[in-house]
């Protein structure tokens, strides 16, 4: 039988992850949304698309949760996304009351699926999910890091004319302009990116990475980046369904790891079947471990407005 990924939201990211997950044939997906005939006429589209892509993944959309009931994987990416001049914090209020919503339909129906946060702010609104899931924390993921470092790892072939697939970087804390790219994990074949570019470019593309998401706001103007973000959720989704042992940059909520407890934070994961198999912790100089506790302090803050 083929594994099911439920996709809440059909907005830009939603239906954009369902094409990517789709046309890699990971799964029958099924998009869900409250607006009536958006989900429906994007899944039938994606449908119609698979004799071409030679795919026997199957796509629809629904208004109705019974339709995604015994999803393996469900990506929510339900909520209002940023526009100019909005941090993605001003989204808190409205995005925590669709949570609400949204969680207790998915557990109704899916109580063993694995959750994959999407929607901002991102690591409040993973804490939120994970709290009124009840769900194991192996099993409720935010999707950042692997954004950010994607990001990240762009700016870096760019600047050096070489291959992304040359390119590894890691990106860890809340996915808000605290968040703490690290430089001396980051390489190109291998090579620490520290030797290859000097100081005054890499903070520039550091800086540029913490403002990747405002950088697309600006030349939008109606809405945030959506085929970035949702090749992000896809990877960790291929990750899971394949069983990978990936290593990722992904929202975790901590316990006692980075000497951070109770908070979910973007530190480096094992994502496979069972979802989030191991949380790996990494030795940081005092400036990355005080960036991080800045960050972390951040999602703090957030949580503590909507009380989780
Ligand atoms: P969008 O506006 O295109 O789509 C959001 C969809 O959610 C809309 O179709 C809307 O009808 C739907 N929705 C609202 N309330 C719902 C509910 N109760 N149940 C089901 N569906 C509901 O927005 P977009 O661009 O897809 O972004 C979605 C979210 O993802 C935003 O919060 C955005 O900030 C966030 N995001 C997070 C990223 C990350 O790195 N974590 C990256 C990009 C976006
Ligand atoms: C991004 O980073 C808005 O969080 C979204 O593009």
């Amino acid at each position: 039988m083929r594994k099911k990924v439920t996709i809440v939201g059909s907005g830009n990211v939603g239906a954009t992850a369902a094409h990517w997950i789709a046309s890699k044939e990971l799964a029958d997906v099924v998009l869900i949304d409250i607006i009536e005939g958006v989900p429906q006429g994007k899944g039938l589209d994606l449908l119609e698309a698979m004799p071409i892509e030679k795919r026997d993944s199957h796509i629809m959309g629904t208004n109705d949760y019974r339709d995604t009931a015994h999803s393996d994987i469900v990506v929510i990416t339900a909520g209002i996304p940023r526009k100019p001049g909005m941090s993605r914090d001003d989204l808190l209020n409205t995005n925590h009351g669709i949570m609400r919503t949204v969680v207790g339909e998915v557990i109704k129906h899916s109580p063993k699926c694995i959750i994959i946060v999407v929607s901002n702010p991102l690591d409040a609104m993973a804490q939120a999910a994970f709290k009124l899931c009840g769900f194991p924390r192996e099993r409720v993921i935010g999707m950042a890091g692997v954004l950010d470092s994607a990001r990240f790892r762009a700016f870096i072939a760019e600047e050096l004319k070489v291959s992304v697939e040359n390119v590894t970087a890691f990106v860890l804390g809340g996915h808000g302009d605290t968040m703490v790219p690290l430089p001396r994990y980051s390489t190109v074949a291998g090579i620490p990116i520290t030797e290859l570019i000097e100081k005054s470019k890499l903070d520039a593309l550091v800086q540029r990475t913490r403002d990747g998401g405002a950088e697309i706001v600006k030349y939008l103007k109606t809405g945030s980046a959506y085929y970035a973000p949702s090749a992000a959720a896809t990877e960790m989704v291929e990750a899971i369904l394949k069983d990978k042992k990936k290593i990722l940059p992904c929202a975790a909520y901590l316990q006692g790891e980075y000497g951070i407890s109770g908070l979910f934070v973007g530190v480096p994961c094992k994502l496979g079947a069972k979802g989030i198999e191991q949380i790996i912790e990494i030795t940081l100089t005092p400036e990355e471990k005080v960036g991080l506790d800045k960050s972390a302090a951040a999602v703090k803050e957030l949580c503590g407005v909507i009380g989780v």
